[in-house]
């Protein structure tokens, strides 16, 4: 039975109305520090816990074909998804569709121990709770035998459910100004799946794991050679629409979600298929927008399925995380567009020296590390290789940037503050990557004066990597992520610093969860390149924010530390077993 503990604050006067302070004033809210964690229950009320699976019951129910790793689609090797016109462009058929939510939100595997089973996603998520929900928009495509519509990918069944039907018509005027075969896909959030657990600070979870969501769909995208654009320009409001997230009748005993985003994704070369021939080469333009008379005219008819209760009662209502999703809301739609890519095959990129593994495989295999041996140093080149993913080409055009870089429009905000732990020819101790680097004057001078920025012996010049203390810092690595022995045990851990507050006064409230979105996006990328060395990887949501800021000097709200990560050679946890995801 839940206890219901009434977490009641006193109305508070001094609150902040301006939306951009709100949002600071949840994030400084919600930090943990050595002597207080942010606000939780304390406990897990197990009573309470949600079903991390939601179905709309009512809604008709398309499986899709459960494909085996040789069945076409085959995915191409993982170093083949990072270079631009490599990988053959497959066509929207039903078996694209099915291996794009494989590789995007499916399950990968089932976990046994003791009496407990658990599935674990191709999407990583902060506590396995699994707040993401991910939506498809269709229009009517030839060879395609589904109806137009908008459709809930349901992960457990690896299947689409039909929400409503849309006029073929509209939804073509729709999607008329993006590149043949185009079609849509939407992310929202369950707030109350992180919340029950992590309190407070669940907002920034959620946004975590749109972010890694974000991250497999674009990726997922890539080994079927179609490109991923993220819609930015439409505003919150449009996107609730679109999903249905705004129908509170088919929400009243489900627990409500929180529209995330959109994105528009599209085969990004000619398709040749059994019932397609599709030549259109490249696209001269790409719109970041959507039509929202069109949307409202999609949404105006008939509606199935009505979303499933996922906890049987609710302890807490966390209000803090709906107060931060409203001043956080997107209310603006930009009518910016972004050029199309001006180079159809990429170069080689300079390092590729990864085992030859399927790109699927890699995706597949991606796991959690729960630890590491504390010994295995990882070499150099592969640390600067995989350094070298994270970098987005700040400099570029959007969609001239590498995968997957080209899926967000805004300039790249997070830097990387290195740990280094265990990398052979590197001296142990803080080190910085700076991942655009106009942002490197005003990096240094936010923090502290006495650091010396070094550049790194043996690193490649295209790397924008400073040594700035020598030392052991697995300790304090540990101490800052939590007492979480993964990010000393490991070869390296990171702090994932944001530029922040200037984002935010820039741009809007609504940068905030972004922030998050390129974080989730960053740790989805370090999970498969240390996948692809042979090592593993594990984001990190808990630590204690302000003593990471200390330790460089860092003050006020210019940089953030937001996400955590650590990489290192895993020690397997034999108590548990491994079975096959479906
Ligand atoms: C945003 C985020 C934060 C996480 N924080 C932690 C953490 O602090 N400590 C930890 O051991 N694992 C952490 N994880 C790993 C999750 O526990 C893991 O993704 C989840 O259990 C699912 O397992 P899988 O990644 O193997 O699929 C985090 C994952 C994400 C996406």
């Amino acid at each position: 039975m839940a206890t219901e503990i009434p977490l009641y604050r006193e109305p508070d006067e001094t609150a902040p109305t301006d939306p951009i302070d709100r949002v600071i004033r949840y994030h400084v809210q919600t930090k943990h520090h050595f002597n207080r964690y942010a606000r939780s229950l304390g406990h897990l009320d197990w009573a309470s816990q949600p079903d991390p699976f939601r179905r709309y019951d009512g809604a008709l129910f398309v499986p899709l074909p459960r494909l085996r790793p040789d069945d076409e689609p085959v995915s191409p090797f993982y170093d083949a998804i990072y270079q631009r016109g490599v990988v053959p462009s497959t066509p929207v058929m039903l078996p694209g569709l099915s291996r794009f939510f494989e590789l995007a939100l499916a399950l990968s595997a089932r976990k046994r121990g003791g009496s407990m089973q658990w599935a674990l996603r191709v999407n990583p998520s902060s506590g396995n709770l699994h707040p993401t929900e991910g939506y498809l928009i269709l229009p009517q495509m030839e060879g395609l035998d589904l109806r137009a519509g908008l459709y809930h990918y349901a992960p457990k069944e690896h299947g689409l459910e039909l929400r409503t039907e849309f006029d073929a018509g509209v939804v073509a005027r729709l999607l008329a100004p993006f590149p043949a075969q185009s079609f849509l896909i939407g992310l929202t959030s369950i707030h109350w799946r992180e919340a029950w657990k992590y309190g407070e600070r669940a907002f920034r979870y959620c946004n975590h794991d749109v972010g890694h969501a974000i991250g497999t769909a674009r990726i997922a995208a890539a080994t079927l050679g179609w490109s991923m654009v993220l819609l930015d320009g439409v505003a919150q409001d449009t996107v609730a629409t679109l999903l249905g997230a705004d129908r509170g009748e088919d929400f009243d005993v489900g627990e409500p979600e929180h529209p995330d985003c959109l994105a528009v994704v599209w085969p990004s070369g000619d398709v040749t298929g059994e019932a397609v021939d599709v030549k259109h080469g490249e696209p001269t333009e790409i719109p970041l927008f959507l039509d929202p008379a069109l949307i409202q005219t999609l949404a105006a008819g008939a509606w199935r399925g009505r979303a499933n209760r996922l906890s049987g009662e609710h302890g807490v209502q966390w209000e803090i995380i709906d107060e931060v999703a409203a001043a956080s809301w997107k209310t603006s739609q930009e009518q910016t567009s972004v050029a199309g890519p001006t180079a159809r095959l990429s170069q080689l990129l300079p390092f590729t020296n990864h085992a030859a593994s399927s790109a699927g495989q890699i995706i597949r295999q991606r796991r959690s590390a729960v630890s590491f041996d504390g010994k295995t140093a990882m070499a150099s080149a592969t640390f600067f290789q995989l350094l070298d993913r994270v970098l987005p080409a700040a400099e570029l055009p959007q969609l001239d940037r590498p995968m997957p870089w080209d899926v967000l429009s805004w300039k790249p905000a997070i830097h990387l503050l290195l740990f280094v732990h265990r990398v052979a020819e590197l001296t142990p101790g803080l080190y910085v990557l700076v991942r655009d680097r106009e942002k490197l004057p005003v990096l240094q001078q936010s923090m502290n004066e006495e650091l010396i920025w070094t550049p790194v012996p043996g690193c490649p010049e295209t790397l924008p990597l400073y040594w700035l203390l020598e030392g052991d810092a697995k300790k304090t690595a540990v101490q800052l992520s939590c007492h979480q022995d993964i990010a000393g045990d490991s070869a390296f851990s990171l702090g994932m610093l944001a530029e922040f507050d200037g984002r935010l006064r820039e741009g809007g409230a609504w940068q905030y969860p972004r922030l998050f979105w390129e974080a989730g996006l960053l740790g989805q990328i370090l999970y498969l390149e240390a996948e692809a060395v042979g090592m593993r990887g594990t984001g990190i949501g808990c630590f204690f924010d302000d003593p990471v800021h200390e330790i460089i000097g860092v003050k006020g709200h210019s940089f953030q530390s937001l996400y955590h990560f650590t990489v290192g050679q895993p020690v397997e946890d034999k108590r548990l077993m491994t079975l096959p995801a479906y």
